[in-house]
């Protein structure tokens, strides 16, 4: 078969394949946007990236009423996920718990018949006040925030999804102007390198 829209006659299977949907998806949850600093940062960053589709949560559903069809639709046209969310109390805001319970249905998420996430990838993007000293052995918390995430881990494993280790930003509490663009900066290259990755 050759290439008629390029007008040369190379094989087909030589032409870069494009990509007709966005990648990414990120699935952000701030229960208090307009006091962000961080991630106020961090989504305007992501919202330039090409090939990302921003979707904010607690604008969708202020009432968190979730509409899990068009969730389970927008999942279904991404194969790599972002969860953005700041870690509140060591866990994530109640609107990602309300999204997992029912947007990752059995049959549909999980189970036999259950394989729409099957090979997908997932991040996890957060953000703690904590510095990174607490999150090791030694520190304050004991342990990693990739450990206070276990429950997201294992849910990612039992939908079949690759867990990526999580992009964290510690110490928001302390992070002026340069700390917080910095910030932006290294998110934008961390979802650049995720969409990037065959
Ligand atoms: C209700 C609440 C709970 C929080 N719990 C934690 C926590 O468990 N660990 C931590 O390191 N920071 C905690 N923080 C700090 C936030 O993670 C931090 O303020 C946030 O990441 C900063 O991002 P932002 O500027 O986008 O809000 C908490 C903040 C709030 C308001």
């Amino acid at each position: 078969m050759l290439n008629e829209d390029a007008g040369d006659d190379r094989p087909a299977s030589k032409i870069p394949s494009r990509d007709p949907m966005p990648r990414l998806l990120i699935l952000f949850a701030h229960p208090a946007y307009d006091a962000s600093r961080v991630h106020k940062a961090m989504a305007t960053a992501a919202r330039r990236v090409p090939g990302v589709t921003f979707h904010d949560l607690y604008e969708a559903y202020p009432d968190f009423d979730i509409d899990v069809g068009h969730e389970q639709a927008l999942l279904a046209d991404h194969d790599r996920i972002v969860l953005q969310f700041p870690i509140y109390w060591y866990s994530t805001p109640p609107m990602v718990k309300q999204w997992e319970d029912l947007v990752l249905t059995h049959g549909w998420a999980y189970g036999q018949q259950g394989t729409a996430l099957r090979g997908k990838q997932l991040l996890c993007a957060v953000s703690a006040g904590a510095r990174q000293e607490a999150y090791t052995p030694d520190g304050f918390n004991a342990v990693s925030i990739r450990q206070f995430l276990l429950p997201l881990e294992a849910t990612a494993r039992l939908c079949g999804m690759i867990y990526h280790e999580p992009f964290v930003i510690h110490g928001t509490h302390r992070l002026e102007t340069e700390g917080i663009a910095a910030a932006a900066d290294s998110y934008r290259d961390r979802l650049e390198a995720l969409r990037d990755a065959q």
